[in-house]
């Protein structure tokens, strides 16, 4: 039986559920350094979330650049909830961000740069290849969801609960809408092959480019000297990226995307999503959700 690629989309599951106004109750008492106190993996983790914000706006620009083009009802309804989510995320990091800049940090100077390289892609790029660009970063922040959460241990150093929450929510709603770009990409803007890979190359390098340059820039603000910036960065890195690191779980999702018949909805959701789910269900805290989404990560 043969099975058109818009019935294939119809009859796709989707989890997308837009939750609005989650209060995380983000204020000045976040300690400085809330990841086991080291500047280092605070900074990381923040020069990653200080570019959500912009990201977001661009990620949402590239698919509704497709958005008339889109004939499966199934699609359009998930790609107006992708939206929606994206929004809430920018909504909260912004807020998150702000924290950041009252401590000092170059939020603004990361922003400008990041809004012009995004702004030059749109102008520049074919909106396949931003769309590419969108859909290969998607699956990067879907796949964050194993790395922080997959493993107990991993962020148990977290001191402060409402960044875990934070995290844990982005995470799971990253998760959640992990095939929309995909899709869009796929079956509307039919972009071939060598452009979804290529666009994947791209976009790891230029995050790691950015991770690292970001990750220098606060840590400047911190007052942190030149060669104890080195030192912390190439400690950072080996946190990261070592063959243990707190990346480590991406290392085979990263390379699933290059087979020809990558789809994002064929890795199931991480173990303990349902938890996430319930406990918001019966409290609709998200600091309560994701504080036993942590909790029932393996020990
Ligand atoms: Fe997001
Ligand atoms: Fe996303």
């Amino acid at each position: 039986m043969t099975v058109s690629i818009t019935n294939y989309i119809e009859n796709i599951p989707t989890d997308i559920t837009v939750r609005e106004s989650l209060d995380f109750k983000l204020d000045s008492t976040i300690p400085k350094y809330w990841f086991d106190n080291d500047p280092v993996k605070t900074r990381m983790l923040e020069a990653v979330c200080a570019t959500f914000p912009e990201g977001e706006k661009y990620f949402i620009q590239s698919v509704r650049n497709f958005r008339e083009k889109i004939q499966s009802p199934r699609l359009k309804e998930e790609v107006r909830q992708f939206i929606r989510q994206e929004s809430q995320h920018g909504i909260v990091h912004t807020q998150f961000n702000d924290l950041l800049r009252q401590q000092g940090l170059p939020i603004n100077q990361v922003e400008e740069a990041l809004k012009k390289k995004l702004a030059f892609n749109q102008s520049k790029l074919s909106p396949e290849m931003n769309l590419a660009i969108t859909a290969a970063c998607e699956h990067l922040t879907a796949i964050f969801v194993e790395c922080f959460f997959r493993n107990h241990e991993t962020m148990a150093g977290v001191q402060d609960v409402r960044v875990l929450a934070m995290l844990a929510w982005h995470s799971i709603e990253e998760m959640e809408h992990k095939s929309v770009a995909y899709d869009v990409m796929q079956y509307v803007a039919r972009v071939s092959y060598l452009k979804r890979a290529g666009a994947m190359l791209f976009l790891t390098a230029d995050m790691t480019r950015e991770l690292i340059v970001n990750t220098n820039a606060f840590l400047k603000a911190d007052g942190f000297s030149f060669p104890k910036r080195m030192k912390l960065l190439a400690r950072g890195l080996h946190w990261g990226f070592n063959r243990k690191g707190i990346l480590a779980p991406m290392a085979k999702t990263w390379l699933e995307y290059f087979q020809p018949d990558f789809h994002p909805c064929h890795a199931p959701h991480i173990a303990q999503y349902s938890t996430w789910l319930d406990v918001f269900a019966l409290t609709y805290d998200p600091i309560q959700a994701g504080e036993a989404f942590h909790r029932a990560a393996k020990k």
